[in-house]
């Protein structure tokens, strides 16, 4: 029986994984523009710091284990339990502030569909210790304009604020936690067994009101009078950040009074994005602004940042036929004869070394193989090495994409191989 990936895990091909690639650049190279820099942390961790604050959704889908030294060890479901705990040991000394991203595999045990993995990817930035408002438009814009630098365009971008639920709920954190992870289930079912239990049924009714609460400005004064008592504080935040953000250019925010989160450090605004075209599994991104580092017994500081699914943004640019910046092979080498072999080593040789990417049969496969050969790994230029052009110190370069065939000077042909087509 041959053995088979384990459930919930994908095998990227080359084209698929040139896609991923494209994808992570595209998202690097916005957060660089943002002044973001990139920090790495382990794939596995102690077990307590995924325990402590991240919720009983995270906490069930964990991959725990003991490693060989008897120790509680995870595979880590997300980055900012660990970005703090990095902050907290190291990062703190840093000048203020700290805006890092990261990319990697993270791991939840999850039900496995289309778009929902055991082992994904996320791409995971966060501003700590700038304030409040300023730190949030500034996550808020980086995110909107990752989506734009890869070119998906029919996004929903959900802004809310947890901490005005957090305020009217008035609850221990415990329980507090199980309430709104049924919220964030729209689980009314079991949202209200959990509120008859904690003697507070009536709440059920403005609950469920209260998240379904999304449009414009005018949201925030319904939300304000079902949560009569609360005061409005997280209201007028979130009006002064759609008024920062249009100055990054972000015109139009929804607000949504639902948009819950299914970890359970977030204390501020939170937001999320979806791409409509991805069925079930469509959310793109999560964030929001949260309290970890208290929580791990550091000074309280202001932290906020958001997790995209990279595979999500790849199925999505995919869904819109977004065109990614693949690289190509720029020159497959063809020896026209085996006595030209020789020769046609010495021209990839120069090609590569010129910086074009070049390749050449390995195979000993005849002209016209080799020419299929290489319009099937979607090379530019088939160089084709004989004899007559080689006298001339030239070769036939033949352009994949038009058909077009001409005789050029290895000069030339670097110049042109070099002038790559921008996706
Ligand atoms: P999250 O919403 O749990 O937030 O995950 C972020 C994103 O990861 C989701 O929006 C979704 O696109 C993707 N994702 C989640 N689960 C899966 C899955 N099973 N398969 C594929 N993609 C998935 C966080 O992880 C927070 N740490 C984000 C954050 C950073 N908040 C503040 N800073």
């Amino acid at each position: 029986m041959p053995i088979e990936r384990p459930r919930g895990t994908n095998d990227y091909g080359p084209e698929e994984m040139a896609r991923r690639r494209a994808v992570e650049g595209i998202l690097q190279d916005a957060a660089h523009r943002f002044g973001f820099r990139e920090v790495s942390t382990p794939t596995i961790e102690h077990l307590d710091l995924f325990t402590t604050k991240s919720g009983p959704g995270i906490v069930k889908e964990l991959y725990a284990f003991k490693d060989k030294g008897g120790r509680d060890v995870a595979l880590r479901p997300e980055f900012t339990a660990s970005i703090v705990r990095f902050y907290l040991s190291e990062l703190r000394n840093l000048p203020k502030p700290i805006k890092v991203y990261s990319v990697g595999n993270v791991f939840r045990y999850e039900e496995p569909q289309k778009g929902r993995y055991r082992e994904f990817t996320q791409f995971n930035a966060e501003i700590i210790g700038a304030p409040a408002l300023q730190g949030d438009a500034e996550v808020v814009a980086l995110a909107i304009e990752c989506l734009r630098s890869v070119g998906v365009r029919d996004i929903h971008v959900r802004v809310g604020h947890i901490g005005m639920l957090r305020a009217f709920l008035k609850l221990p954190p415990e329980d507090q936690g199980k309430v709104i992870h049924w919220l964030d289930k729209r689980d009314f079912t079991a949202l209200k067994a959990e509120l008859t239990r904690l003697g507070l049924e009536r709440m059920a009714a403005p609950l469920r009101q209260y998240i379904e609460l999304k449009g414009g400005p005018e949201v925030l004064d319904q939300g304000a009078k079902l949560l009569a008592g609360v005061g409005t504080e997280g209201f007028e935040y979130l009006r002064a950040l759609a008024t920062r953000l249009k100055l990054y250019g972000v015109e139009h925010l929804t607000f949504d009074l639902g948009v819950v989160r299914g970890l359970d450090y977030y204390t501020g605004m939170v937001f999320e994005v979806d791409s409509p075209n991805l069925g079930a599994e469509k959310q793109v991104m999560g964030g929001g602004a949260y309290t970890l580092a208290e929580v791990f017994g550091g000074e309280p500081v202001p932290q906020t940042g958001f997790a995209f699914g990279l595979d999500r943004i790849v199925l999505a640019a995919a869904a819109e036929g977004v065109q990614l910046p693949v690289p190509r092979l720029d020159c497959y080498v063809i020896p026209i004869g085996e006595p030209l072999r020789t020769k046609a080593l010495e021209t990839l040789q120069t090609l590569r070394r010129a910086g074009v990417s070049a390749d050449i049969d390995l195979l000993g496969r005849g002209p016209s193989k080799n020419l299929d050969y290489a319009n099937a790994i979607h090379a530019r230029f088939a160089v084709l090495v004989g004899e007559a052009e080689s006298k001339k110190r030239r070769v036939a370069v033949k352009d994949l994409d038009s058909g077009k065939q001409e005789e050029l000077e290895l000069e030339a042909l670097i110049t042109r191989a070099l002038q790559r087509p921008k996706a």
